[in-house]
């Protein structure tokens, strides 16, 4: 991977889920239900809930991201028999309420601070990232939550990307897009994008078109790294 080397950026548009949102924080909340299930649950629960995004993208039956997210829960739930309604309810609400990454609302103020612009661009419903950035008292730092409801398509489908330097009036080369999930980064920077693939989980490179422009741990770095 190179080193970090960005020019010309007006703008950094983040990936939600896995990149500000810890989602693993959904199970953990209820650990108390769960016991040792809960990272095996939140493990499948998430790919499931990738898998069928990009299912409903090739098959071209879209729904939104909350009934995405809970079809994959129920699958989860039933691969690992835990039948239990009010689990299931008490999951689905956490994921309203997911916790940031420790070190986010700084670096997205400090960044904000110097005049940098901020969006998100995610796979989420309106009222699913309206309510986790809120509810995480971020929800001020950004000039447009962009979802991908509105193109009905997942990521990576180029559409999805596209929103950003048209609602942001900004190219694409000046735009700093960020996610922690490989394919997601892989794919942004495919589109056009200058991408920082945030690999919080020491994952190894992806084997698909496009090499993002660096690789960094977590969001700490930013500021003073990328400047307006
Ligand atoms: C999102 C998923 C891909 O926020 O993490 O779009």
């Amino acid at each position: 991977m190179k080193p970090l080397e960005l020019a010309g950026i007006e703008a950094c548009v983040f990936d939600a889920y896995g990149t500000l949102f810890d989602v693993s924080s959904v199970a953990r909340g209820a650990q108390a239900g769960l016991g040792e299930q809960w990272q095996p649950l939140s493990d499948l629960w998430r790919s499931k809930q990738l898998q069928y995004t990009w299912l409903r993208g090739l098959n071209g039956q879209y729904a939104d991201f909350w009934q995405v997210t809970g079809d994959a829960l129920d699958f989860a739930m039933s691969t690992l028999r835990l039948e239990d309604r009010n689990l299931r309810e008490r999951l689905m609400s956490l994921y309203l309420e997911l916790s940031t990454y420790p070190e986010v609302p700084g670096a997205l103020r400090r960044l904000k601070g110097g005049g940098m612009r901020l969006a998100v661009l995610s796979n989420g419903s309106p009222g699913m990232l309206a309510s986790a950035a809120s509810n995480a008292g971020i929800a001020d730092l950004f000039d447009a939550i962009l979802s991908a409801d509105e193109v009905k398509v997942y990521k990576p489908h180029p559409s999805v990307y596209q929103m950003a330097p048209e609602r942001l009036g900004v190219a694409a080369k000046n735009i700093c897009y960020l996610s922690s999930n490989g394919w997601d980064a892989y794919s942004a920077k495919a589109f056009g994008f200058q991408v920082l693939w945030c690999n919080r989980f020491n994952h190894a490179p992806e084997n698909i078109p496009a090499t993002p422009n660096a690789e960094i741990r977590d969001l700490s770095c930013l500021p003073g790294t990328i400047t307006a």
